[in-house]
């Protein structure tokens, strides 16, 4: 694994290897091997994964570089190549890039010597989140054979629906959609079930925001959608016993869950936080690895990655 940019292409042995490493790295974090600098280019806002990024890096032991979108040469007019080259120029290690675009990263493609890790691509994929999902799904069931997960929402237009879709389906799980009108994603060979019915046969529920930022009109009215579309307490209580809730966050209280289900028995919500930090030291740790930067006997310690 030379890069982390989608989920895609990803085996399920490697998604194996990057959970393993996650849990290991939850048990006994360990620093790398000697002073490297990872720079978090966030040119979109972020709260949880540029946070998360840095304390999975500093726990790493390594330097970080910040950037600010509106204090950097971008409002002169600077590109994202040119942007990304000047961090790899001055010494980055390791890439953190979050872009509007769905597919920034094809235009780096080939042309930067350091790794890279895709932290958010507009509508495009949201892969080390999706991962931190994994994790939580894994530390609960232990597997994903058959497992009954529903991503629900504003699917057309969310990153993180699209790579657990690859993700969960290369894991052998039963993906459905549950989605209002207007907000289906025809790409994929997923069925649509209603949220009456996702709550009453899933085990995991995996909540979205609707991403009204890459929404072209005012789609849907925020007090009706809970009771049409989210998480109701009355849909809540028909979950099965141990079906728990997902949302990568930020959440919207009150339009795709209830306020009091936030943080319910069944809501892993902020456990999937915590994760976040052990899956993005396992993903830098492997992939420094992999550029021979990493830590000391890695292969040893770790699983090694099977792509
Ligand atoms: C998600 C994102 O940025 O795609 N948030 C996150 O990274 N935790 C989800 C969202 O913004 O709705």
């Amino acid at each position: 694994m030379r890069e982390f940019l989608s989920t895609r292409e990803l085996s399920s042995d490697s998604i194996y290897s990057i959970l393993e490493t996650a849990e290991a790295m939850r048990k006994k974090p360990e620093s790398i091997r000697s002073e490297r600098f990872a720079a978090n280019l966030f040119f979109e806002v972020s709260t949880r994964t540029k946070t998360s990024f840095q304390v999975a890096e500093k726990r790493l032991g390594m330097e970080t570089l910040d950037f600010q979108m509106e204090s950097s040469s971008m409002t002169k007019g600077e590109s994202l190549y040119d942007t990304v080259r000047t961090y790899e120029a001055i010494g980055a290690d390791l890439l953190i890039v979050r872009h509007a675009y769905d597919h920034w990263y094809d235009e780096l493609a080939g042309r930067i010597s350091v790794p890279i890790i895709n932290a958010g691509a507009g509508k495009g994929e949201h892969p080390t989140q999706s991962m931190l999902d994994l994790l939580t799904i894994y530390q609960e069931f232990g597997s994903f054979e058959g497992l009954n997960v529903v991503i629900a929402g504003d699917i057309k237009h969310s990153r993180v629906a699209r790579s657990n879709a690859y993700a969960l389906t290369t894991l052998g799980a039963n993906v459905s959609f549950a989605a209002a009108p207007g907000f289906e994603d025809d790409s994929f060979d997923i069925p649509y079930v209603s949220m009456d019915e996702a709550c009453d046969m899933c085990d995991v529920l995996m909540l979205l925001r609707i991403q009204h930022e890459r929404h072209a009109q005012v789609s849907y009215r925020t007090t009706s959608y809970l009771g049409d579309y989210g998480l109701t307490m009355e849909r809540e209580r028909r979950m099965r016993d141990h079906a728990i809730v997902l949302h990568p966050a930020p959440v919207n209280r009150g339009v795709e869950i209830d306020t009091r289900l936030v943080e319910c028995d069944r809501s892993r919500i902020f456990k999937q936080m915590e994760n976040g930090v052990h899956t993005r030291m396992a993903i830098i740790s492997i992939l420094l690895n992999e550029w021979g930067a990493g830590h000391e006997n890695f292969t040893e310690k770790y699983q090694t990655i099977a792509t």
